[in-house]
């Protein structure tokens, strides 16, 4: 029997249907609200709302549950590549060996980036931060093909997608190679997806170079962690910017905007950093632990906290896991790992974290295997974004489809009322 919420205003009642999702999510459509009772909802940051039905991403925060299209985070890890839970993610199956190997070629079809595009990186300072950077030239991809996908046409919207698994790629890693003054590499269709990122980053004209497959393969399981995660902040951004009928290149490229903050991806980037200063301060946890309860001390615990996990954030989970395996099989002592484990212990102890269901997050370690693979700092949030970009495409894709209207929020006005022009002048 379907559910009915009643709401009561100036006393008014009204029904509202009651709307429920394959894992029992509750949700009361206010659709009619307004139109019924003249009023709107406010719910600054979303904490309570929700902004469409999806079918691609499922999350418990109280059981610390991820799930893509069904299949637990855990064993997509474990078993799966990276295109495979792209193409998952972005069509809804898992693809057969030969949807997967064609899958494959049709990205590598579209890896060369327009040479002019070189003119455009030119542009920026050898110091820009490689996400300014990056969300520029994903937007600037819109230059070279003005053509809006049609989304309805299969064909178009296919060959959309794989242009931008190809493209995304490449430029993603020039951002590091202007920084470093290297030159611009090409991709290197004999070789896999994961791999040619580290070719692209990593190979110079000087030598020869071998990815080497641990390295390929944590990097592979590391973008599957981040591959999506439903409603958040950069995703959002992606629907958001979407629903005005923008393409798909503008659309991601807010959405790696979305992700540079701090409170967002930008937090695996800070969590260095903090672990870096703890270090360099001689490794007292205790004293950033209290620093970061002070309420008047704007220091947070980056990699700390999630706004929907209340539990252990599952990725952290595997990635910790990982940290440590991939650490042992290179041979990397790395004292950060060590302060990281202690500032964990200290919080998870904690009374004011203990109270607040705040956990390590996606990006407490991840950084960690970042550092050890050889991956600059300023790049982790890039790595994210490019792990981030399967899930991008097909909530961009859902959105488009469902044909939802444009994102338009309202507000409750509270500025001065009208006032008569009077010149300060
Ligand atoms: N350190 C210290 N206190 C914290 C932290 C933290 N990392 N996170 C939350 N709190 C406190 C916060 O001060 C508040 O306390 P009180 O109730 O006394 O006012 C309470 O916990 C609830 O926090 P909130 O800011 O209302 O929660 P939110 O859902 O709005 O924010 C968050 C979620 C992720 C932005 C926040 O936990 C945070 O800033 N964490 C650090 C940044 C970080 O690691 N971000 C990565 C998130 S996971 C990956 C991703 O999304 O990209």
């Amino acid at each position: 029997m379907s559910k009915i919420a009643t709401l009561e205003v100036d006393g008014q009642k009204i029904e509202l249907p009651v709307i429920t999702g394959s894992e029992n999510e509750s949700a009361i459509d206010i659709n009619k609200l307004r139109d019924l009772t003249g009023i709107i909802t406010i719910d600054p940051g979303y904490k309570n709302s929700g902004s469409c039905k999806s079918e691609i991403t499922f999350l418990d925060g109280e059981l610390g549950i991820l799930r893509y299209r069904g299949y637990s985070i855990e064993d997509l890890a474990e078993k799966a590549s990276f295109l495979e839970v792209s193409y998952l993610l972005i069509f809804g199956e898992l693809p057969t060996a030969q949807q997967l190997e064609q899958f494959e070629t049709d990205i590598k079809k579209h890896t060369l980036v327009n040479e002019e595009m070189k003119n455009i990186i030119d542009g920026f300072p050898k110091t820009a931060h490689p996400m300014g950077v990056l969300s520029a030239l994903t937007s600037a991809l819109t230059a070279f093909n003005p053509k809006a996908v049609n989304v309805d046409n299969e064909k178009e919207m296919y060959e959309a997608i794989c242009k931008t698994m190809g493209k995304f790629l490449v430029i993603a890693t020039w951002t590091y190679r202007k920084s470093m003054g290297y030159p611009l590499n090409y991709y290197d269709n004999t070789k896999g997806y994961v791999e040619n990122f580290m070719h692209l980053m990593f190979q110079l004209p000087t030598g020869p170079y071998k990815a080497n497959p641990i390295i390929v393969d944590a990097l592979d399981k590391l973008f599957i962690l981040h591959a999506d995660h439903e409603q958040n902040c950069s995703t959002s951004t992606v629907r958001m910017v979407g629903s005005s009928h923008a393409g798909l290149f503008a659309s991601i490229s807010a959405g790696v905007s979305a992700l540079w903050g701090p409170l967002h991806g930008g937090a695996n980037q800070a969590v260095l950093e903090m672990l870096e200063e703890i270090n360099k301060d001689g490794g007292d946890t205790e004293k950033f632990l209290a620093k970061a309860k002070d309420k008047n001390d704007p220091f947070r615990l980056m990699g700390f906290g999630h706004r929907v996990y209340k539990n252990f954030d599952p990725r952290a989970r595997i990635i910790k896991k990982a940290a440590k395996e991939v650490l042992e099989t290179l041979g990397v002592e790395d004292p950060i790992l060590e302060i990281a484990k202690k500032l964990e212990a200290a919080a998870l102890e904690d009374e004011y974290f203990k109270s607040r269901n705040l956990y390590p997050n996606v990006d407490f370690y991840s950084g960690i295997i970042y550092r050890a693979l050889g991956i600059p700092t300023d790049m982790f949030t890039v790595m994210f974004a490019i792990g981030r970009l399967p899930g991008w495409i097909a909530q961009w894709k859902e959105m488009r489809e469902n044909k939802e209207p444009i994102g338009r929020p309202r507000q409750i006005y509270t500025g001065h009322p009208l006032r008569e022009f009077k010149s300060n002048k």
